[in-house]
């Protein structure tokens, strides 16, 4: 209880250096059914034709997120763009096929891992997602995370490291470094967006991606 009292404050305090003043009504049944029984199509179900947040607005497609449902490796990233807007699926456009390109180079397919992003509908203009989106969709990724049970989860840019660990350090600094949300080794990392930008970057997100390549190693000597 005391944990859960010290979470509480410690988020209140989050919101509050935010400069929010009113935290939204988060409606009970985001949080619903975080059972031993539940399955992503039960949080697909609960998510339905959303309009929980205002980002419902401009949406053409919620991007609930793709892949194996058993997958030991989750990427995360921000919101979806244009492209993931229009067809409904995460990381499709350029930064998409990047990001297709690194999990290739770590000698795994895009339908291995898990990719999803901290909210569902795109932010327009390509907008980071405000705090009171993220704090209203959040709880359907937290759900596919307790689903899923990745070993690792790669976080892709500052949103979604930020956001995911409730961190307000830059993405400058978090990148490379194991941290660990609740029991799961989370590595942050540059987005993909960033890295067309900014080529000379890539050579950093291989080196986390060696980091992430070489926990897999481990695990699997150690069975
Ligand atoms: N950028 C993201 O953060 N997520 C996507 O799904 C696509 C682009
Ligand atoms: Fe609902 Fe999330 Fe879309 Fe907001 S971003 S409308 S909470 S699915």
């Amino acid at each position: 209880m005391k944990d859960v009292l010290q979470a509480l404050h410690h988020r209140l305090n989050y919101y509050k250096e935010l400069g929010i003043k009113h935290i939204p009504k988060v409606k009970k049944d985001i949080m619903k059914k975080n059972s031993a029984h539940e399955t992503l199509e039960d949080i697909r179900t609960d998510i339905g034709d959303c309009t929980r947040c205002k980002l419902h607005a401009e949406r053409t497609h919620i991007v609930f997120g793709e892949g194996n449902p058993k997958a030991k490796l989750m990427f995360i990233g921000e919101g979806p763009g244009h492209d993931e807007d229009i067809t409904g699926r995460p990381f499709v456009g350029r930064a998409g096929q990047l990001l297709t390109k690194i999990i290739e180079a770590m000698k795994l397919k895009r339908s291995d891992v898990y990719i999803a992003n901290i909210v569902k509908c795109r932010p327009q203009n390509n907008r980071a997602p405000e705090a009171d989106e993220v704090a209203i969709c959040e709880g359907f990724l937290h759900r596919q995370i307790a689903v899923i049970k990745p070993k690792v989860i790669v976080c892709l840019g500052s949103v979604a490291a930020q956001n995911l660990l409730k961190t307000e350090k830059k993405i400058s600094a978090l990148r490379g470094n194991w941290i660990s949300l609740k029991e799961t080794p989370v590595m942050p990392t540059y987005h993909p967006a960033f890295l067309l930008r900014n080529p000379n970057m890539k050579k950093a997100v291989w080196e986390d991606m060696k980091k992430v390549m070489e926990f897999f190693k481990k695990e699997d000597n150690k069975k």
